[in-house]
């Protein structure tokens, strides 16, 4: 039997589904918002880092990796055109349609009721191809500068979702140096059971499933405790979502500044 609160989130799930009068395809069955049972689990409650399965559908994934196919472009760092060795996999955002609106519903609804779409950051998505990696960073800003009001503030939260993980991947975890370990059996399916204990945490890339964490402590400075990095994808190929809301609204001024193509 599954625990309790596993069957109140699927059941809040479908109660919350939102019908929408906008159609997401050509299709003439109009989109209706469905959120997926999905399934958290608490890998480390300071700094907090929830493990989410089933996070994203498969039609969600297939619908995002069409509509971005042939637009990954070089990742940048912070800033658009800021280009290093740092981060060498490509990325791409997506305007808003039916099935993101939902999505970033589903992530405003796990952190709680009371944060408002505006405090998004529009979806990203990002490719590795073998060799390429992201270095250990934060997603929160040390430079004021990325952390404006304008902008929203830093980033108060992540979610990394896998959307497509080639079936010949090796390599491509989400390495967290400074989180313990969880060890034991039923770890491994989703983290390395293989990596040294000093290593911290790595979650291995299943295709469905997103890593969630807090950012900032209390007080709203960012958490050191949460550097990571995405580690090289060694054969195959790995998609992966951020969802990265704010302290506060990203203004206009704040939107183009990040993303002038949207
Ligand atoms: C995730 O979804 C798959 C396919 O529907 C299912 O077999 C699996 O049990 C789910 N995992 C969890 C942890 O809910
Ligand atoms: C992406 O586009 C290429 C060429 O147009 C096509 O062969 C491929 O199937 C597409 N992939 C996806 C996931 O839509």
């Amino acid at each position: 039997m599954r625990p309790r609160l596993l069957v109140a989130f699927a059941l809040g799930a479908r109660h919350g589904a939102l019908a929408s009068s906008d159609s997401a395809t050509d299709s003439a069955t109009p989109f209706r918002c469905e959120h997926p049972p999905y399934t958290p689990q608490i890998i480390s409650t300071s700094p907090l880092i929830i493990y989410i399965h089933n996070f994203t559908t498969p039609e969600e994934r297939a619908h995002l990796r069409q509509k971005t196919n042939g637009t990954f472009r070089r990742s940048a760092i912070t800033t658009p055109t800021l280009h290093s060795s740092i981060r060498t996999s490509s990325s791409t955002y997506i305007p808003s349609d039916p099935i993101l609106s939902c999505i970033e519903s589903r992530a405003l609804a796990f952190q709680g009721h009371d944060i408002p779409p505006s405090h998004l950051e529009p979806l990203q998505l990002v490719r590795y191809l073998p060799g390429e990696h992201y270095s250990f960073h934060t997603d929160w800003f040390g430079n004021k500068a990325y952390a404006s009001p304008a902008m929203g503030g830093n980033r108060k939260s992540s979610f990394f979702a896998y959307l497509y993980v080639s079936g010949d991947v090796v390599g491509g975890g989400t390495n967290f140096p400074m989180v313990r370990a969880k060890r034991g059996e039923a770890w491994c399916g989703v983290l390395d059971c293989d990596g040294e204990y000093e290593g911290g945490v790595t979650f291995r890339a299943v295709e469905g499933n997103a890593v969630f964490w807090e950012n900032l402590r209390e007080g709203g400075e960012g958490d050191e405790r949460v550097i990571h990095a995405g580690l090289p994808v060694i054969r195959g190929e790995k998609i992966g979502m951020n969802i990265w809301t704010r302290e506060g609204p990203v203004g206009e001024a704040g939107r183009k500044a990040l993303y002038p193509d949207l």
